[in-house]
């Protein structure tokens, strides 16, 4: 556990009759960091932020704040918060009221929950709005008053559950932002839950991508979509070209009926191998001057660029271009060594 480790869990396992969920994650979470969970529905993303949150207890496993074991610790006694993907505000109180609602329950003072209220209110844009009740508010603001109502106890680590994922796109994009804002200006650490990759990869320090109660990989945004760890990664993070290859010695892949040139080393002669290629990395040619030879399927504006579906060697390449062609065209396909990933074949 590295000095700044705020927490960590040990080989959790969470069972739900006798079901699986969390397959013995192991993670640390660090102070201060933006850490988001990234995974197809069902992965277990929820399930760990309640482990975390203290809301469901592990059958195998610790975990650990700030070093100490919390297992037995209930949540209200934890330094966590959580904003839920329903947002669950006091229909029947206001705005100050919704946020106030913690601090009361501590017998603050008055006036120290006043204060606080009014700070974080601030901080979420919605200065002046305390008197309004909290269904005459939108999506959004709604979403704020939840926010400030986890923060207003000053927790070390606020977790969120997809607390976007019931505004439109414009106003995600918006909060995205916002958050991100907030974080840093607070400087404490949320652990987010998205099933958007785009979201993962814009606001986060860490992403930690989940499938089926495993963790398949935890790195940077930039690690995460340069550097997929397998197949799942690769093809979840953005839209990939996955084909069968087989890595005939350090630097020397076969794959599409050829060779090719590569950066990776370190497999089994002759492995079978999955090769991911990103649609943006494969350049369109002359034919006699491409790797492979394909034929135009397809082509969508995008609107920065020009989506094609292309067939050769029997697969069929997804491909970005500035350029467009004519459907039927024959085209050369160029792909460097650079933009070739090899990766082990997934175990099933
Ligand atoms: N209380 C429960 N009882 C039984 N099964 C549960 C319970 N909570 C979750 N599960 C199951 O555990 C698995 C993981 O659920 P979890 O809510 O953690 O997924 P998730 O990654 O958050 O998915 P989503 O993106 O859909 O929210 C699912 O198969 C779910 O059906
Ligand atoms: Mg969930």
């Amino acid at each position: 556990m590295s000095t700044n480790t705020i927490i960590s869990l040990k080989d959790i396992v969470v069972e739900f009759d006798g079901e699986r969920v969390l397959e013995g994650l192991d993670l640390d979470i660090h102070d201060k960091e933006f850490v988001t969970f990234l995974g197809p529905s069902g992965c277990g993303k929820t399930t760990t932020l309640r482990i975390i949150g203290g809301f469901v207890a592990p059958k195998n496993g610790d975990v650990f704040f700030e070093g100490k074991r919390i297992n037995d610790l209930p949540p209200y006694k934890r330094q966590v918060n959580t904003v839920f993907q329903r947002y669950a505000l006091f229909p029947h109180l206001n705005v100050f009221e919704n946020v106030a609602f913690g601090l009361k329950i501590q017998k603050l003072p008055e006036k120290e929950i006043r204060t606080r209220v009014l700070e974080m209110l601030e901080l979420v844009n919605l200065k002046g709005f305390e008197n309004r009740g909290v269904n005459q508010l939108s999506g959004g603001q709604q979403q704020r008053v939840a926010i400030a109502r986890a923060l207003v106890n000053h927790p070390k680590v606020l977790l969120l559950d997809e607390p976007l994922g019931a505004l439109d796109l414009k106003l995600r994009k918006e909060m995205q932002i916002e958050l991100k804002k907030i974080q840093q200006s607070l400087g404490i650490t949320f652990i987010y839950v998205t099933h958007d990759q785009e979201e993962a990869l814009t606001m986060s320090d860490t992403v930690v991508v989940m499938k089926d109660g495993d963790i398949q990989q935890i790195g940077t945004p930039e690690d995460i979509y340069n550097e997929p760890k397998n197949a799942f990664v690769a093809d979840f993070i953005g839209e990939s070209n996955i084909v069968p290859g087989i890595m005939k010695k350090d630097f020397l892949v076969e794959f599409a009926g050829r060779d090719f040139e590569c950066v990776d080393s370190g497999f089994t002669p002759m492995e079978q191998v999955d090769v991911v290629v990103r649609p943006e990395d494969i350049k369109v040619v002359p034919t006699i001057a491409g790797h492979i030879t394909g034929i135009v399927e397809n082509v969508t504006f995008k609107g920065v660029h020009f989506e094609m579906e292309v067939l050769a060697c029997g697969t069929h390449w997804l491909i970005h271009s500035t350029q467009s062609q004519a459907v039927g065209a024959s085209i050369g396909m160029q792909i460097g060594p650079e933009d070739i990933h090899i990766m082990h074949k997934m175990e099933e």
